[in-house]
């Protein structure tokens, strides 16, 4: 069974509690549950963890190397700032999904630019818990053609 590793950065902990009009109800832990409810219907395996420190999402993207078949990464405020994990992402070449709850370009302009384009195969914004559902469909296609 194809692995998929789901990272989630800074201030997802948060989730339900942080800016519900932006981010919606749903928990952390729902999200989460949401995950391995759709990887079982696709037939994937995943394994959901979240670091608010960048060093330590360099290290799990570097770990998925022998780990995963693909990654699932919403960098949230990392996106727009971290080179440090656009270079772990092209070194490493697993794979990689990018996904947000929120739109970015429709928010302030500072989220309009994402230093992960390029060390990404794609992106899905907006949709909420969904943007990562749709990312595990992506994922089944993705890797039945490997
Ligand atoms: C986010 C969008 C980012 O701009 C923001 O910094 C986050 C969350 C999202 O999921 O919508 O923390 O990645």
């Amino acid at each position: 069974m194809k692995r998929i590793e789901v990272i989630h950065g800074p201030n997802l902990n948060l989730l339900g509690e942080r800016e519900p009009d932006i981010y919606g109800g749903a928990t952390l832990a729902d999200i989460d549950d949401a995950l391995q409810r759709r990887a079982e219907t696709v037939g994937l395996r995943v394994r959901c963890r979240q670091s608010n420190g960048e060093g330590e999402i360099v290290s799990w993207i570097q770990d998925a190397r022998a780990s995963a078949d693909g990654i699932v990464l919403n960098p949230a405020g990392y996106t727009h700032t971290s080179v440090a994990i656009r270079d772990a992402l092209l070194a490493c070449r697993v794979p990689t999904i990018e996904v947000h709850l929120s739109d970015p370009v429709s928010r302030e302009d500072f989220r309009h630019r994402t230093v992960l384009a390029g060390a990404v195969r794609g992106r899905i914004a907006g949709f909420g818990t969904m943007s990562y559902l749709l990312a595990l469909d992506a994922f089944r296609d993705i890797l039945a053609s490997r």
